[in-house]
Protein backbone atom coordinates (compact mmCIF):
# COMPACT_ATOMS: atom_id res chain seq x y z
CA UNK A 1 0.00 0.00 0.00
CA UNK A 2 1.25 3.40 -0.86
CA UNK A 3 0.35 6.29 1.14
CA UNK A 4 1.08 9.72 -0.18
CA UNK A 5 0.32 12.76 2.58
CA UNK A 6 1.31 15.38 0.58
CA UNK A 7 -1.87 17.60 0.54
CA UNK A 8 -2.84 17.32 4.04
CA UNK A 9 0.20 20.12 5.29
CA UNK A 10 -1.33 23.28 3.35
CA UNK A 11 -5.27 22.20 3.69
CA UNK A 12 -7.72 24.01 6.57
CA UNK A 13 -7.78 22.57 8.55
CA UNK A 14 -4.22 21.06 7.95
CA UNK A 15 -0.96 19.64 9.48
CA UNK A 16 2.19 20.89 8.88
CA UNK A 17 5.43 18.59 8.28
CA UNK A 18 6.59 20.25 11.69
CA UNK A 19 3.76 19.07 13.82
CA UNK A 20 3.80 15.57 12.35
CA UNK A 21 7.44 15.43 13.38
CA UNK A 22 6.40 16.20 16.82
CA UNK A 23 4.00 13.80 16.51
CA UNK A 24 6.30 11.07 15.82
CA UNK A 25 7.43 10.52 19.18
CA UNK A 26 3.86 9.63 19.79
CA UNK A 27 3.53 7.24 17.38
CA UNK A 28 6.64 5.46 18.45
CA UNK A 29 5.07 5.04 21.60
CA UNK A 30 1.76 3.93 20.08
CA UNK A 31 3.86 1.53 17.96
CA UNK A 32 5.79 0.25 21.02
CA UNK A 33 2.48 -0.57 22.52
CA UNK A 34 0.22 -2.12 19.48
CA UNK A 35 4.20 -5.07 19.38
CA UNK A 36 3.34 -5.81 22.66
CA UNK A 37 -0.39 -6.47 22.04
CA UNK A 38 0.51 -8.48 19.36
CA UNK A 39 3.20 -10.41 21.01
CA UNK A 40 0.75 -11.10 23.78
CA UNK A 41 -2.24 -11.84 21.22
CA UNK A 42 -3.76 -9.16 23.67
CA UNK A 43 -7.78 -8.88 22.15
CA UNK A 44 -7.58 -6.75 19.29
CA UNK A 45 -4.31 -6.36 18.87
CA UNK A 46 -4.41 -10.41 18.19
CA UNK A 47 -5.57 -9.40 14.17
CA UNK A 48 -2.56 -7.88 13.19
CA UNK A 49 -1.18 -11.48 13.41
CA UNK A 50 -3.92 -12.64 11.12
CA UNK A 51 -1.20 -12.88 8.30
CA UNK A 52 0.57 -15.26 10.52
CA UNK A 53 -1.94 -17.36 12.25
CA UNK A 54 -4.74 -17.63 9.90
CA UNK A 55 -5.18 -20.85 8.48
CA UNK A 56 -5.66 -21.02 4.65
CA UNK A 57 -5.62 -24.50 4.48
CA UNK A 58 -8.18 -25.16 7.12
CA UNK A 59 -10.67 -23.02 5.67
CA UNK A 60 -10.11 -24.39 2.04
CA UNK A 61 -10.73 -27.93 3.94
CA UNK A 62 -13.65 -27.04 5.77
CA UNK A 63 -15.25 -25.68 2.67
CA UNK A 64 -14.25 -28.19 -0.31
CA UNK A 65 -17.30 -30.54 0.39
CA UNK A 66 -19.37 -28.00 -1.01
CA UNK A 67 -17.74 -28.46 -4.17
CA UNK A 68 -18.49 -25.51 -7.12
CA UNK A 69 -21.98 -24.49 -6.18
CA UNK A 70 -24.17 -22.04 -7.81
CA UNK A 71 -24.26 -19.56 -4.94
CA UNK A 72 -23.10 -19.00 -1.45
CA UNK A 73 -25.22 -17.02 1.00
CA UNK A 74 -23.47 -15.65 3.83
CA UNK A 75 -26.10 -15.23 6.57
CA UNK A 76 -24.20 -12.22 9.43
CA UNK A 77 -24.41 -8.65 10.05
CA UNK A 78 -21.70 -6.08 10.41
CA UNK A 79 -17.85 -7.34 10.91
CA UNK A 80 -19.46 -11.00 10.42
CA UNK A 81 -20.45 -9.91 6.22
CA UNK A 82 -18.25 -6.91 5.66
CA UNK A 83 -14.80 -8.15 5.12
CA UNK A 84 -16.09 -11.70 3.35
CA UNK A 85 -18.06 -8.67 1.47
CA UNK A 86 -15.16 -6.69 0.99
CA UNK A 87 -13.06 -9.52 -0.53
CA UNK A 88 -15.94 -11.05 -2.78
CA UNK A 89 -17.29 -8.06 -4.38
CA UNK A 90 -13.48 -6.96 -5.08
CA UNK A 91 -12.34 -10.69 -6.50
CA UNK A 92 -15.59 -10.47 -8.36
CA UNK A 93 -15.34 -13.29 -11.70
CA UNK A 94 -17.94 -13.86 -13.84
CA UNK A 95 -17.21 -17.40 -13.51
CA UNK A 96 -17.27 -17.77 -9.80
CA UNK A 97 -20.77 -18.76 -7.81
CA UNK A 98 -22.91 -16.21 -6.82
CA UNK A 99 -21.82 -14.23 -3.15
CA UNK A 100 -24.88 -12.91 -1.85
CA UNK A 101 -25.29 -11.35 1.59
CA UNK A 102 -27.77 -11.29 3.86
CA UNK A 103 -26.99 -8.89 7.01
CA UNK A 104 -30.38 -6.71 7.26
CA UNK A 105 -33.95 -8.46 8.26
CA UNK A 106 -35.97 -6.50 5.81
CA UNK A 107 -38.29 -8.87 5.14
CA UNK A 108 -38.80 -7.94 1.32
CA UNK A 109 -35.29 -8.14 0.53
CA UNK A 110 -34.82 -11.48 2.26
CA UNK A 111 -38.27 -12.91 0.99
CA UNK A 112 -36.73 -11.95 -2.23
CA UNK A 113 -33.63 -13.19 -1.75
CA UNK A 114 -34.56 -16.79 -0.78
CA UNK A 115 -36.88 -16.98 -3.48
CA UNK A 116 -34.69 -16.40 -6.54
CA UNK A 117 -32.11 -19.01 -5.06
CA UNK A 118 -31.75 -22.41 -6.45
CA UNK A 119 -31.73 -23.58 -2.83
CA UNK A 120 -30.10 -26.98 -3.71
CA UNK A 121 -27.33 -25.75 -5.29
CA UNK A 122 -26.99 -22.92 -2.55
CA UNK A 123 -24.37 -23.26 0.23
CA UNK A 124 -24.92 -21.24 3.34
CA UNK A 125 -22.45 -19.30 5.67
CA UNK A 126 -24.09 -18.54 8.89
CA UNK A 127 -21.27 -16.31 10.78
CA UNK A 128 -21.43 -14.60 14.54
CA UNK A 129 -19.04 -14.61 16.94
CA UNK A 130 -21.22 -14.56 19.54
CA UNK A 131 -23.16 -16.70 18.06
CA UNK A 132 -26.54 -14.95 19.28
CA UNK A 133 -27.12 -12.05 17.10
CA UNK A 134 -30.68 -11.77 16.39
CA UNK A 135 -30.71 -10.48 12.66
CA UNK A 136 -28.02 -13.22 11.89
CA UNK A 137 -30.17 -15.79 13.70
CA UNK A 138 -33.40 -14.96 12.51
CA UNK A 139 -32.39 -15.10 9.01
CA UNK A 140 -30.63 -18.27 9.32
CA UNK A 141 -33.90 -19.86 10.51
CA UNK A 142 -35.79 -18.12 7.34
CA UNK A 143 -33.24 -19.75 4.89
CA UNK A 144 -33.37 -23.24 6.77
CA UNK A 145 -37.27 -23.06 6.32
CA UNK A 146 -36.89 -22.35 2.99
CA UNK A 147 -34.55 -25.38 2.09
CA UNK A 148 -36.61 -27.23 4.25
CA UNK A 149 -40.06 -26.59 2.60
CA UNK A 150 -37.84 -27.16 -0.74
CA UNK A 151 -36.93 -30.70 0.39
CA UNK A 152 -33.61 -29.48 0.36
CA UNK A 153 -31.54 -30.61 3.46
CA UNK A 154 -29.93 -27.76 5.04
CA UNK A 155 -27.62 -29.67 7.05
CA UNK A 156 -25.87 -30.77 3.67
CA UNK A 157 -25.53 -27.17 2.79
CA UNK A 158 -24.77 -25.10 5.68
CA UNK A 159 -21.71 -24.39 7.26
CA UNK A 160 -21.21 -21.50 10.09
CA UNK A 161 -18.22 -19.55 11.56
CA UNK A 162 -18.80 -18.99 15.10
CA UNK A 163 -17.08 -18.50 18.35
CA UNK A 164 -16.17 -21.14 20.99
CA UNK A 165 -19.64 -20.50 22.51
CA UNK A 166 -23.26 -19.25 21.93
CA UNK A 167 -26.03 -20.72 20.42
CA UNK A 168 -24.75 -21.24 17.03
CA UNK A 169 -21.65 -23.30 18.46
CA UNK A 170 -25.16 -25.07 19.78
CA UNK A 171 -26.87 -25.44 16.32
CA UNK A 172 -23.63 -26.46 14.35
CA UNK A 173 -22.89 -29.08 17.42
CA UNK A 174 -26.30 -30.34 17.62
CA UNK A 175 -26.53 -31.20 13.84
CA UNK A 176 -23.02 -32.13 13.70
CA UNK A 177 -22.71 -29.01 11.07
CA UNK A 178 -18.97 -28.18 9.40
CA UNK A 179 -18.03 -25.61 11.66
CA UNK A 180 -14.98 -22.70 11.31
CA UNK A 181 -14.00 -21.24 14.86
CA UNK A 182 -13.38 -17.24 15.06
CA UNK A 183 -10.10 -16.95 16.21
CA UNK A 184 -9.36 -15.45 19.86
CA UNK A 185 -9.10 -11.86 20.21
CA UNK A 186 -10.32 -10.72 16.95
CA UNK A 187 -13.25 -8.41 17.14
CA UNK A 188 -15.80 -8.27 13.83
CA UNK A 189 -14.39 -5.76 12.52
CA UNK A 190 -10.95 -6.83 12.48
CA UNK A 191 -11.96 -10.30 10.76
CA UNK A 192 -11.82 -10.02 7.31
CA UNK A 193 -8.51 -11.80 7.09
CA UNK A 194 -9.29 -14.86 8.99
CA UNK A 195 -11.94 -17.51 8.81
CA UNK A 196 -14.70 -14.87 8.89
CA UNK A 197 -13.80 -12.87 5.87
CA UNK A 198 -12.14 -15.72 3.55
CA UNK A 199 -14.72 -18.29 3.61
CA UNK A 200 -16.68 -17.26 0.62
CA UNK A 201 -13.33 -16.28 -1.03
CA UNK A 202 -11.99 -19.79 -0.67
CA UNK A 203 -15.57 -21.20 -1.98
CA UNK A 204 -15.06 -18.89 -5.26
CA UNK A 205 -11.03 -20.08 -5.57
CA UNK A 206 -9.69 -17.02 -5.03
CA UNK A 207 -5.92 -17.24 -3.85
CA UNK A 208 -6.20 -16.78 -0.11
CA UNK A 209 -2.50 -17.21 0.29
CA UNK A 210 -1.67 -13.96 -1.61
CA UNK A 211 -4.01 -11.63 0.51
CA UNK A 212 -2.23 -12.90 3.61
CA UNK A 213 0.97 -12.45 1.54
CA UNK A 214 -0.23 -8.99 1.04
CA UNK A 215 -1.24 -8.06 4.78
CA UNK A 216 1.93 -9.47 5.91
CA UNK A 217 3.62 -7.32 3.80
CA UNK A 218 2.34 -4.62 5.03
CA UNK A 219 2.63 -5.64 8.70
CA UNK A 220 6.30 -5.80 7.88
CA UNK A 221 6.23 -2.33 6.95
CA UNK A 222 5.16 -1.16 10.65
CA UNK A 223 7.87 0.67 12.45
CA UNK A 224 8.07 3.32 14.93
CA UNK A 225 8.30 6.23 12.62
CA UNK A 226 5.55 7.37 10.44
CA UNK A 227 7.34 8.22 7.53
CA UNK A 228 8.48 5.26 7.46
CA UNK A 229 5.11 3.09 7.40
CA UNK A 230 2.35 4.04 5.31
CA UNK A 231 -0.46 2.24 7.64
CA UNK A 232 0.68 4.83 10.08
CA UNK A 233 1.13 7.71 7.86
CA UNK A 234 -2.54 6.72 7.47
CA UNK A 235 -3.35 6.44 10.72
CA UNK A 236 -1.11 9.60 12.24
CA UNK A 237 -2.26 11.86 9.95
CA UNK A 238 -6.06 11.16 10.33
CA UNK A 239 -5.92 11.60 13.46
CA UNK A 240 -3.68 14.98 13.64
CA UNK A 241 -6.64 16.46 11.20
CA UNK A 242 -9.15 15.38 13.38
CA UNK A 243 -7.66 17.01 16.06
CA UNK A 244 -7.62 20.15 14.02
CA UNK A 245 -11.23 19.77 12.98
CA UNK A 246 -11.70 17.46 10.31
CA UNK A 247 -14.60 15.68 11.79
CA UNK A 248 -15.57 13.76 8.48
CA UNK A 249 -13.54 11.27 6.80
CA UNK A 250 -15.23 10.47 3.21
CA UNK A 251 -13.56 7.56 1.59
CA UNK A 252 -13.63 7.79 -2.16
CA UNK A 253 -12.10 4.75 -4.07
CA UNK A 254 -11.55 4.95 -8.10
CA UNK A 255 -12.69 1.72 -8.88
CA UNK A 256 -16.58 0.16 -8.62
CA UNK A 257 -14.69 -2.93 -7.35
CA UNK A 258 -13.32 -0.97 -4.16
CA UNK A 259 -17.40 0.12 -3.50
CA UNK A 260 -17.51 -2.40 -0.74
CA UNK A 261 -14.31 -1.60 0.72
CA UNK A 262 -15.68 1.99 1.31
CA UNK A 263 -18.56 0.33 3.06
CA UNK A 264 -16.22 -1.80 5.17
CA UNK A 265 -13.88 0.78 6.42
CA UNK A 266 -17.01 2.74 7.55
CA UNK A 267 -17.39 0.18 9.76
CA UNK A 268 -13.71 0.02 10.89
CA UNK A 269 -13.44 3.55 11.50
CA UNK A 270 -16.89 4.05 12.57
CA UNK A 271 -17.23 1.22 15.46
CA UNK A 272 -13.54 1.60 16.38
CA UNK A 273 -12.94 5.20 17.53
CA UNK A 274 -16.65 6.57 17.82
CA UNK A 275 -16.28 6.51 21.56
CA UNK A 276 -15.58 9.01 24.06
CA UNK A 277 -17.21 11.98 22.57
CA UNK A 278 -14.46 11.68 20.09
CA UNK A 279 -13.88 10.09 16.64
CA UNK A 280 -14.11 10.69 12.89
CA UNK A 281 -17.44 10.12 10.66
CA UNK A 282 -16.63 8.03 7.90
CA UNK A 283 -19.09 8.73 4.53
CA UNK A 284 -18.64 7.11 1.61
CA UNK A 285 -17.75 7.95 -2.02
CA UNK A 286 -16.99 6.65 -5.29
CA UNK A 287 -14.94 8.33 -8.12
CA UNK A 288 -15.58 9.61 -10.75
CA UNK A 289 -19.78 9.01 -10.00
CA UNK A 290 -19.44 11.48 -6.72
CA UNK A 291 -17.21 13.87 -8.29
CA UNK A 292 -20.80 14.69 -9.73
CA UNK A 293 -22.67 14.68 -6.11
CA UNK A 294 -21.03 14.63 -3.12
CA UNK A 295 -17.79 16.81 -4.76
CA UNK A 296 -19.29 20.19 -4.58
CA UNK A 297 -19.85 19.84 -0.83
CA UNK A 298 -16.20 17.93 -0.20
CA UNK A 299 -14.86 21.38 -2.07
CA UNK A 300 -16.72 24.22 -0.82
CA UNK A 301 -18.85 23.06 2.32
CA UNK A 302 -17.81 23.29 5.86
CA UNK A 303 -14.06 22.93 6.58
CA UNK A 304 -14.30 20.13 8.15
CA UNK A 305 -13.55 16.92 6.48
CA UNK A 306 -10.62 14.77 4.90
CA UNK A 307 -11.41 13.29 1.46
CA UNK A 308 -9.22 9.79 1.18
CA UNK A 309 -8.87 9.07 -2.63
CA UNK A 310 -8.04 5.06 -3.50
CA UNK A 311 -6.90 4.00 -6.66
CA UNK A 312 -4.92 0.57 -8.07
CA UNK A 313 -2.33 1.78 -10.25
CA UNK A 314 -3.05 -0.73 -12.85
CA UNK A 315 -6.48 -2.01 -13.95
CA UNK A 316 -7.89 -3.77 -17.13
CA UNK A 317 -8.80 -1.12 -19.60
CA UNK A 318 -10.59 -0.19 -22.45
CA UNK A 319 -10.15 1.97 -24.89
CA UNK A 320 -12.47 4.70 -26.19
CA UNK A 321 -13.74 4.40 -29.92
CA UNK A 322 -12.95 7.55 -32.14
CA UNK A 323 -15.60 9.82 -32.69
CA UNK A 324 -16.55 11.83 -35.43
CA UNK A 325 -17.52 14.69 -33.62
CA UNK A 326 -14.97 16.87 -33.68
CA UNK A 327 -15.47 18.63 -29.84
CA UNK A 328 -15.26 15.16 -28.62
CA UNK A 329 -11.99 13.60 -30.43
CA UNK A 330 -9.55 14.39 -27.32
CA UNK A 331 -11.65 11.31 -25.91
CA UNK A 332 -10.56 9.10 -29.16
CA UNK A 333 -7.82 7.30 -29.11
CA UNK A 334 -7.47 7.40 -25.02
CA UNK A 335 -9.06 4.76 -22.82
CA UNK A 336 -11.64 4.61 -19.98
CA UNK A 337 -8.87 3.78 -17.14
CA UNK A 338 -7.08 6.97 -18.47
CA UNK A 339 -10.07 9.23 -17.96
CA UNK A 340 -10.76 7.39 -14.65
CA UNK A 341 -7.30 8.21 -13.92
CA UNK A 342 -7.37 11.58 -15.02
CA UNK A 343 -10.35 12.11 -12.81
CA UNK A 344 -8.65 11.05 -10.25
CA UNK A 345 -5.79 13.53 -10.26
CA UNK A 346 -8.20 16.59 -11.09
CA UNK A 347 -10.10 15.56 -8.15
CA UNK A 348 -6.92 15.80 -5.72
CA UNK A 349 -6.04 18.54 -7.33
CA UNK A 350 -9.07 20.58 -7.10
CA UNK A 351 -9.42 19.80 -3.04
CA UNK A 352 -5.92 21.07 -2.71
CA UNK A 353 -6.35 24.16 -4.59
CA UNK A 354 -9.53 24.70 -2.14
CA UNK A 355 -7.17 23.64 0.47
CA UNK A 356 -8.91 20.51 1.37
CA UNK A 357 -6.58 18.02 2.59
CA UNK A 358 -6.73 14.58 0.99
CA UNK A 359 -4.42 12.02 1.07
CA UNK A 360 -4.02 8.84 -1.83
CA UNK A 361 -3.99 5.70 -0.92
CA UNK A 362 -2.97 3.33 -3.76
CA UNK A 363 -2.20 -0.34 -4.58
CA UNK A 364 -0.65 -1.95 -7.50
CA UNK A 365 -3.85 -3.78 -8.40
CA UNK A 366 -7.31 -5.11 -7.43
CA UNK A 367 -6.42 -8.52 -6.58
CA UNK A 368 -6.13 -10.57 -3.67
CA UNK A 369 -2.21 -9.31 -2.63
CA UNK A 370 -3.24 -5.83 -3.04
CA UNK A 371 -6.26 -6.23 -0.98
CA UNK A 372 -4.56 -7.85 1.35
CA UNK A 373 -2.46 -5.14 1.82
CA UNK A 374 -5.12 -2.63 1.80
CA UNK A 375 -7.43 -4.00 4.89
CA UNK A 376 -4.41 -4.74 7.10
CA UNK A 377 -2.70 -1.22 6.35
CA UNK A 378 -6.81 0.05 6.97
CA UNK A 379 -6.42 -1.95 10.21
CA UNK A 380 -3.18 -1.12 11.22
CA UNK A 381 -3.84 2.73 10.47
CA UNK A 382 -7.10 2.18 12.70
CA UNK A 383 -5.43 0.26 15.28
CA UNK A 384 -2.96 3.69 15.83
CA UNK A 385 -5.39 6.14 15.67
CA UNK A 386 -7.51 4.59 18.50
CA UNK A 387 -3.41 4.49 20.49
CA UNK A 388 -3.06 7.85 19.74
CA UNK A 389 -6.65 9.28 20.57
CA UNK A 390 -6.85 6.77 23.94
CA UNK A 391 -9.69 5.08 22.53
CA UNK A 392 -10.38 1.76 23.27
CA UNK A 393 -10.52 0.73 19.52
CA UNK A 394 -11.49 -2.74 20.42
CA UNK A 395 -14.83 -2.40 22.05
CA UNK A 396 -18.35 -1.81 20.88
CA UNK A 397 -20.64 -0.62 23.64
CA UNK A 398 -23.22 1.41 21.83
CA UNK A 399 -23.35 -1.70 19.38
CA UNK A 400 -24.39 -4.01 22.47
CA UNK A 401 -26.79 -1.47 24.00
CA UNK A 402 -28.35 -1.93 20.82
CA UNK A 403 -28.03 -5.47 20.56
CA UNK A 404 -29.82 -6.04 24.24
CA UNK A 405 -32.58 -3.40 23.87
CA UNK A 406 -33.64 -5.15 20.38
CA UNK A 407 -33.20 -8.66 22.14
CA UNK A 408 -35.06 -7.13 25.34
CA UNK A 409 -38.18 -5.77 22.93
CA UNK A 410 -38.68 -9.14 21.43
CA UNK A 411 -39.04 -10.57 25.18
CA UNK A 412 -35.42 -12.29 24.93
CA UNK A 413 -34.39 -11.37 28.20
CA UNK A 414 -34.36 -8.84 30.75
CA UNK A 415 -32.67 -5.64 29.30
CA UNK A 416 -33.34 -2.71 30.89
CA UNK A 417 -31.72 -1.15 27.81
CA UNK A 418 -35.08 -2.15 26.26
CA UNK A 419 -37.09 0.12 28.96
CA UNK A 420 -35.34 3.17 27.29
CA UNK A 421 -37.81 2.21 24.03
CA UNK A 422 -40.99 2.40 26.27
CA UNK A 423 -39.61 6.04 27.95
CA UNK A 424 -39.08 7.64 24.43
CA UNK A 425 -40.74 11.36 24.27
CA UNK A 426 -42.51 12.64 21.63
CA UNK A 427 -43.31 15.57 20.52
CA UNK A 428 -46.48 16.39 17.54
O1 LIG B 1 -17.30 -5.43 14.81
C1 LIG B 1 -18.14 -5.89 15.56
O2 LIG B 1 -17.86 -6.34 16.68
C2 LIG B 1 -19.59 -5.95 15.16
O3 LIG B 1 -19.86 -5.25 14.01
C3 LIG B 1 -20.04 -7.40 14.99
O4 LIG B 1 -19.28 -7.98 13.97
C4 LIG B 1 -21.53 -7.50 14.64
O5 LIG B 1 -22.30 -6.87 15.61
C5 LIG B 1 -21.96 -8.97 14.52
O6 LIG B 1 -21.67 -9.64 15.71
P1 LIG B 1 -21.63 -11.21 15.77
O7 LIG B 1 -20.52 -11.67 14.93
O8 LIG B 1 -21.44 -11.54 17.21
O9 LIG B 1 -22.95 -11.70 15.23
Amino acid sequence: MYVDIGNVLDGTPGVSRDALERMDESVAAAHERIESGRADAEHGYAALNLPETADADEIRAAVEPFGDPEAVVTVGIGGSALGAATLTEALADESDPDAYYLDNVDPERVSALVESLSLSDTVVNVVSRSGTTAETLSNFLVVREAMDDAGVDWTDRTFVTTGREGNLRSLAEKHDLPALDVPDGVPGRFSALSTVGMAVAAIQGHDLDALLAGAADEADRLSGSLFESPAYAYGATTYALAQRGALTNAMMPYAESLEYFAEWFAQLWAESLGKDGVGQTPARALGATDQHSQLQLYRAGPRDKLVTLVRPREREDRAIPETELEGLSYLGGSSLGELLSAEFEATEASLAAAGVPNVRVEIDRVDERGLGELLYGMEAACVLYGELADVSTFTQPAVEWGKRAARGLLGGGDFEEADAVAEKTTLV
